[in-house]
């Protein structure tokens, strides 16, 4: 399977010269010239500088659904990692063109789960169960997996619906496979009543399955994959923070490790994060784990609430943070120049097969 990635990765210098206002004054003029042709989509972590920009701001479930929906913008810039510039081209039409303003934002979790290291996987694992196992897979993910997935009777989820599609899979007593983010996966599997001891984790890079017990009691096997933003939050600051903040309430992302999950009051996708602070009394007192691009956002749309980051100095997701205005305007210049540089483009084959597995998750 072959997925054709954008052509030009790095940014001509003349970009980089130019002021931030003349950066910004130029899209101003650029979008309004476009109209509904060009559409602007920003994750909720970019940097503070896109967000003005963009046309639809959302967590990744938000960001697919607008991008199924929409047949009118001929152009989508989505300011994000690629595998959400990815799953944009996938769901939209053959017209419609997605371009990613920096092909170097990757996602390092997806990365961690390659299509050969999920077939040798998938073939141990099918040998080693008499019954057929699902394969979920994290949004996060690279369009080649996805479609083994969608291949392969899975399903995709986001961090906004994994506990509601796990949830009907488990019921129907299957086994589940799910990748690469083994905390969504156990926390949410957890949060669903499968104990821990249920669960086993699957080492791609050493071919091995860890479990303790019986192999026939597991329900869900958890890839071996983790975000670099949200392991760096700990129980040991959530505690600290607690005897230093009276009536503090602490709410985080599930890609956080299941100890961290569970000394918080609550955990959600990034909209859901922002959803339970927006409905919250004023006053409110928050602690936040996720990417600290969005908690300081929230800390200034939020005025009434006394939010803080769980550790304000942690850092913050380098790939998402490599789109800079500068890099905007450049897309934009390209696709009026029509050199279509930044344009991600998924394979019909690849798509068509993870069109099967994203589908299960838009229905
Ligand atoms: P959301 O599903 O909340 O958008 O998070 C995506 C992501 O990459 C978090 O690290
Ligand atoms: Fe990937 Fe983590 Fe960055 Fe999200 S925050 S895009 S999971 S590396």
């Amino acid at each position: 399977m072959s997925v054709v990635v954008s052509k030009q990765q790095i940014i001509p210098s003349e970009y980089l010269a130019m002021s931030e206002e003349l950066i910004a004054e130029q899209i101003v003029e650029k979008k309004q010239r476009f109209g509904d042709e060009l559409l602007i989509l920003a994750h909720h972590y970019q940097k503070d500088e896109i967000i003005p920009f963009a046309d639809e701001i959302g967590d990744s479930l938000q960001l697919a659904r607008v991008a199924a929906a929409n047949r009118t913008a001929r152009h989508i810039v989505f300011c994000g990692v690629h595998f959400m510039a990815e799953t944009a081209d996938m769901l939209t039409s053959d017209e419609q063109k997605v371009y990613l303003p920096d092909a170097l934002a990757g996602c390092s979790m997806a990365d961690m789960a390659n299509i050969t290291q999920l077939e040798d996987a998938w073939e141990i694992l099918s040998e080693q169960f008499d019954e057929a196992i699902i394969p979920i897979t994290y949004i996060n993910s690279t369009a080649a997996v996805k479609a083994f997935v969608g291949e392969h009777g899975g399903v995709i989820v986001t961090s906004g619906n994994a506990e509601q599609i796990l949830k009907r899979v488990l019921e129907n007593n299957q086994r589940v496979l799910f990748l690469p983010d083994q905390h969504l996966g156990r926390n949410t599997a957890y949060h669903l009543g499968i104990p821990l001891a249920a669960m086993a984790l699957w080492q791609p890079k050493r071919t091995n399955l860890v479990y303790e017990g019986a192999l026939s009691d597991l329900r869900v096997i958890l890839w071996q994959g983790r975000c670099c933003v949200h392991q760096q939050y700990t129980v040991k600051q959530i505690k600290q923070l607690r005897q230093e903040i009276p009536d503090l309430k602490v709410i985080v992302h599930p890609e956080c490790p299941i100890e961290v999950v569970l000394a918080a009051d609550t955990y959600g996708s990034t909209k859901r994060i922002i959803d339970v602070v927006a409905a919250s009394p004023a006053g409110t007192k928050w602690a936040i784990g996720t990417d600290n691009n969005l908690v300081n956002r929230m800390i200034k749309q939020f005025p009434n609430h006394q939010i803080i980051s769980i550790d304000d100095t942690a850092f913050s997701c380098i790939t998402m943070n490599r789109i800079r205005l500068a890099h905007l305007l450049w897309t934009i210049d390209e696709i009026e120049a029509e050199t279509d540089l930044q344009q991600v483009k998924v394979d019909p084959q690849t798509t068509e097969s993870s069109l099967k597995a994203l589908d299960r998750m838009l229905s």
